[in-house]
């Protein structure tokens, strides 16, 4: 009896919209802190692995590409819960500017997905020359955000 009704627990709270959960999940800035981090750790070595092949340090793999740009994809959705109010704690690199500007912050999160979308489908179209611009288009994304939001 007690099972049964653990496990209708557990499956009204997953489905608890995702965002929503995650934000009340942080008990302590710091924890926020290392959420994002870790995403942020996930996206760049997977970014840093598309790029290796846009660079031709690596022999291109359609199907390497479209693994790692589907993670990608899955872990851009995942810092943006990880930025509650306050959480400028020690250790994150985090401008105070990300709380004023929140709207322009969060523009920024959105062009950098979209930029992903396309690299998506570059990735399955499985053209090279298409990855190549849609993986610029979307280092350009990185980097816009990285001048304005983070610090050095
Ligand atoms: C909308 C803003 C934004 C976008 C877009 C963005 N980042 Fe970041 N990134 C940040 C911020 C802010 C931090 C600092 C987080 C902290 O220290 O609290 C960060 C930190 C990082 C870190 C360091 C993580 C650590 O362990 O300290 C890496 C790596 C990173 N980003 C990679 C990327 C890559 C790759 C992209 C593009 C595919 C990207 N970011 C796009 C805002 C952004």
């Amino acid at each position: 009896m007690k099972l049964a009704l653990a496990s209708i627990t557990l499956t009204a709270m997953l489905a608890v919209p995702f965002a929503a959960q995650a934000q009340a999940q942080f008990a302590k800035p710091e924890d926020a802190v290392k959420y994002r981090q870790a995403a942020f750790t996930l996206l760049g070595a997977h970014t840093g692995r598309v790029g290796a092949v846009v660079k031709g340090e690596r022999p291109y793999d359609k199907a390497a590409v479209e693994a790692d740009v589907a993670v990608m994809e899955m872990v851009a959705k995942l810092p943006w819960t990880a930025f509650p109010q306050g959480s400028e704690a020690a250790n994150s690199k985090a401008k105070p500017e990300i709380w004023k500007e929140q709207d322009k912050f969060m523009a920024a999160a959105d062009k950098m997905q979209g930029e992903i979308g396309k690299l998506s489908t570059a990735a399955k179209s499985g053209d090279l020359n298409a990855i190549k611009t849609a993986f610029g288009a979307v280092g350009q994304s990185c980097k816009a955000c990285h001048d304005n939001y983070r610090n050095k």
